[in-house]
Formats: structure tokens, sequence, C-alpha cells
């Protein structure tokens, strides 16, 4: 079975907070906390972009396990904001740690990272792999509507790595639930080629979401695809000792909790300091229960996100066992 085997995390240096919007924007900090829970989220240099945000989570990750790269043969990121078109961002990450690795980009909104976990839990067992490095990094600052209110306030900027190869039996990924609706395309989107989608809706080049739709979309998934992956992997939702939800926004966090049945304990919360750091929410979050003791050896651990697509991916596994 396969598993994380070694992990790491960055966040840029600059934090803004809800009193800096306050300052240009019609919203307030009571607005943006009671209808989201971000109180401050972390802004990229302007010389900062995706590339540096994974090198850096691929540092952490070394400073952390070294030696953790020794075997890595693919490495997957998953963004929705690469550097460039081409080449992707993981050849970059590949060529600045020298790795002899094939690499490439996944792109599927914020699930990406869970996709991403699946893709290399996949070709490990297929024997195609022996190592994947998997990271989650996004300089979404750099593709907001900064006069748009309604979502200007809701990102920050983010990076998450980890290694995933095989673990001790019993321990690892358990169940991978993934799927998406491009029906919902519309709701959620930032032009690149092309400035319209298939039905004719036209695109702006920044980010626009139907922060609404998007809202009943993810409490909806988040239910059903967290059950969904809970049951694959023959557990119950007691059974869950962290429940590491997408962190866009309290509110759908609390409803995915109540419909689970899980005390606050159980669940890892980040949204009010990084806001939604897209594919390095999660990453993000699961170094912070591992720093901080909530997730030790042998505790299953739920996963579960949703956004640009539309798309939803929720995953368990077995923590340890490297
Ligand atoms: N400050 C003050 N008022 C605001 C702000 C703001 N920052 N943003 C919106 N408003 C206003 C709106 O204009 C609206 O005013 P109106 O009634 O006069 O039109 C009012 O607040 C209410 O707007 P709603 O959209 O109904 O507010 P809601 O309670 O739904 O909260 C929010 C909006 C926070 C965006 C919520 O809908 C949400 O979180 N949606 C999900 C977003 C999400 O999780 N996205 C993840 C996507 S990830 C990816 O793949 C990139």
């Amino acid at each position: 079975m396969s598993g994380i085997l070694a992990l790491g995390a960055y966040v840029p240096q600059r934090v803004m907070t809800n009193k800096d919007f306050e300052a240009y924007l019609d919203t307030s900090d009571e607005w943006i906390v009671t209808r989201t829970g971000i109180r401050e989220r972390r802004i990229a240099a302007e010389d900062e972009y995706t590339s540096d945000l994974a090198f850096k989570a691929v540092e952490d990750l070394l400073a952390r396990h070294p030696g953790a790269l020794e075997g890595v043969d693919g490495v997957i990121v998953a963004t929705n904001t690469p550097d460039a078109l081409f080449p992707d961002t993981a050849a970059l990450v590949q060529a600045r740690f020298g790795l002899n690795a094939f690499a490439y980009d996944l792109l599927a909104g914020c699930p990406g990272w869970i996709y991403a976990l699946a893709q290399a839990h996949a070709l490990v067992e297929a024997g195609l792999a022996q190592k994947v490095l998997v990271v989650g990094a996004e300089a979404l600052s750099k593709i907001l509507d900064w006069n748009d209110r309604a979502t200007a306030v809701l990102f920050g900027d983010g990076g998450g790595a980890a290694v995933v190869g095989k673990v001790r039996p019993g321990f690892g990924f358990r169940s991978f639930v993934l799927g998406a609706d491009g029906t919902g395309a519309k709701e959620l989107y930032h032009a690149c080629v092309a400035p319209r989608l298939p039905d004719g809706t036209s695109m702006k080049n920044r980010l626009y979401m139907n922060g609404r739709e998007v809202f009943k979309f993810a409490v909806r998934v988040m239910n059903t695809a967290t059950l969904e992956a809970i049951e694959k992997a023959g557990l119950t939702p007691e059974d869950i000792r962290l429940f590491i939800p997408h962190q866009a926004n309290l509110r759908i966090i609390d409803a995915a909790r109540e419909r689970l049945g899980l005390p606050w304990e159980r669940v890892a919360v980040n949204v009010d300091r990084y806001g939604n750091t897209s594919t390095a929410s999660i990453p993000l979050a699961l170094k912070e229960a591992v720093d901080t003791g909530r997730l030790q050896e042998g505790d299953h651990v739920l996963l579960v996100s949703f956004g640009a697509g539309l798309t939803w991916a929720a995953a368990v596994l077995t923590w340890g066992g490297a």
C-alpha cells in the first residue's frame, strides 16, 4: 500500500488582514469574519510566483525529512496558477532539486492536490513510479480582481508538498473519491487561451466566482464525497480522528462537520489565518496537524475538497507507516 512518507509547506511572509481591505473596498472585518471565518491571508511578494512557493514547500519538506527525495521518480504539481502555460511548473521543481523524474502539472480546481495524491498512489501501486513528489502551490493573488470585494477577500497564497511511496501494511491510502461536473464551469473561472466557454459564456482574465452557487455545490458534494470515501475505506465517521476539509469558508466546513457528527476537536481549521489557498489548502492544514501533534501514527484522516470545474475529491488514509 502507498501513503505519505514526508510533508512540507510554506506560506509567504506578507500578511494581509481584513482591515487592509477596509481601507479601499466597501467591506468590513465583521462581514468577512461572519460570512467566511477568514481574518487574514498571506500574499506572495511581487516577484514571487507559484514555482517559488513550490520550491519553498519542498525545501521545508527536505529540512524536516532529509533524504526524502531519494528515489523520487515522478513530480506532480497541482496548481491553478502555474507560472506559465508551459513549461509545466513540475518540470521547474524537477530541475530545481535535480530529480531524475517525469514531471507534469495537474489542473483540477482546489481538489487538485487530492487528485494528484490519487494519481501518485496509482502510479506507485502500478509500479510506474517508486516515489512521487506531490506539490500543491498557488499564487492566487496574481489572478485576483483586487477591486471585486466578492472574491478578493477570500483567497491567499501558499504551497504544500508530500512524498508518496510504499508504507507498511495497515497504513496509507484506504479510499479515493474523485468527481467533476463541468455543467457548473461558468460559476468559477479564469480565462486563459479562449475568451469564452463552450456554452458561449464570456470569461475575463481575472478570477470570477458566483459565490452563492459555489456555496450550495460545496455543501452538497462535501457531504456526499466524505460519506462515500468513509464507506469505501470500510470505516464509519466515528473512526475519523482528523477531518481536513478544504479551507474555503468556515460555514461550509461547519456544515460538513455537522453532517459527519464530528466535534470541532477533530476538524482542522486554518482558513482564519490563510484564507482559501486552493490546492495548497489541504497540505498546509495537514502539516499543521502533524506539527501540533493532532495527528498520530495509526490515526484515520479524512480529506475533502471542491472547486473550479466544478470538481470535488475526498480521500481516507491511515497516517504513518513510513
Ligand atoms: N464585503 C461586504 N459585502 C460583500 C462582500 C464583502 N467582501 N462580498 C459580497 N458582499 C455582499 C454581496 O454583494 C451581497 O450584497 P447584495 O445582497 O446587496 O447583493 C451580500 O454581500 C450577500 O452576498 P452573498 O453572495 O449572498 O453572501 P454569502 O453569504 O453567500 O457569502 C461568500 C459570500 C463568502 C462568497 C460565500 O458565498 C462563499 O463562501 N461561497 C463559496 C466560495 C468558495 O468556497 N469558493 C471556493 C472555490 S475554490 C476554487 O476552485 C478557486
